[in-house]
């Protein structure tokens, strides 16, 4: 698949069916997060595959609707602020890793015929303590993986000409 046919390809997935997901497939989504670039090769990052029913269903008190737990599985992206890249002017670029590493991940899903959906909006601190996370270790941003049982639905974007801005703003 051409690449540009992929991103388009890829939606949020706020609808699963009961489908199982494939080990190897899992695998390769995971391979697609760590081979991730970062700010100055740091890997401030790391992955969390939760697939057991209750450690979905507790994280499901962090982000209640029933569809971003009652999945196969869900990745959780950390970030390790204290390790990732920081430039001269103080901006510590560990958000961008994550989110990098988040991207390969959904991206690659979409071409394996896969559901995802970036989810921000839950509460950090439950988070923490159902995954356990130690001390500097972050949850930046989570996804439910399965199957979709939703057709892909169109792009709402601005237009290029809104975005894009040649040779200065
Ligand atoms: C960083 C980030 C956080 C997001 N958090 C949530 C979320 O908490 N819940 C949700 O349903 N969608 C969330 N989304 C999905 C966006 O709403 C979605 O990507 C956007 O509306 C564009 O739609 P599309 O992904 O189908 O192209 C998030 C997306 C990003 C990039």
């Amino acid at each position: 698949m051409q690449c540009l046919d992929l991103i388009k390809q890829r939606f949020s997935v706020r609808s699963y069916s009961a489908a199982p997901l494939e080990e190897d497939k899992l695998a390769e989504i995971l391979e697609a997060g760590r081979m991730a670039p970062s700010a100055a090769n740091r890997q401030a990052c790391s992955l969390i595959v939760v697939r057991d029913e209750l450690r979905r269903r507790a994280l499901g008190e962090a982000y209640p609707r029933d569809w971003f737990w009652k999945v196969p599985a869900i990745l959780v992206v950390c970030i390790e602020p204290a390790r990732a890249w920081v430039r001269g002017d103080g901006k510590n670029y560990a958000d961008v890793d994550g989110a990098i590493v988040m991207d390969h991940m959904t991206l690659c899903a979409a071409s394996l015929g896969l559901g995802t959906c970036w989810i921000g909006a839950f509460d950090p601190g439950k988070v923490k303590r159902i995954l356990g996370l130690p001390e500097g270790v972050e949850p930046l941003v989570m996804t439910p993986l399965g199957y979709p049982a939703e057709p892909i639905r169109a792009k709402s974007r601005k237009p290029a000409s809104e975005v894009i801005h040649l040779n200065a703003w």
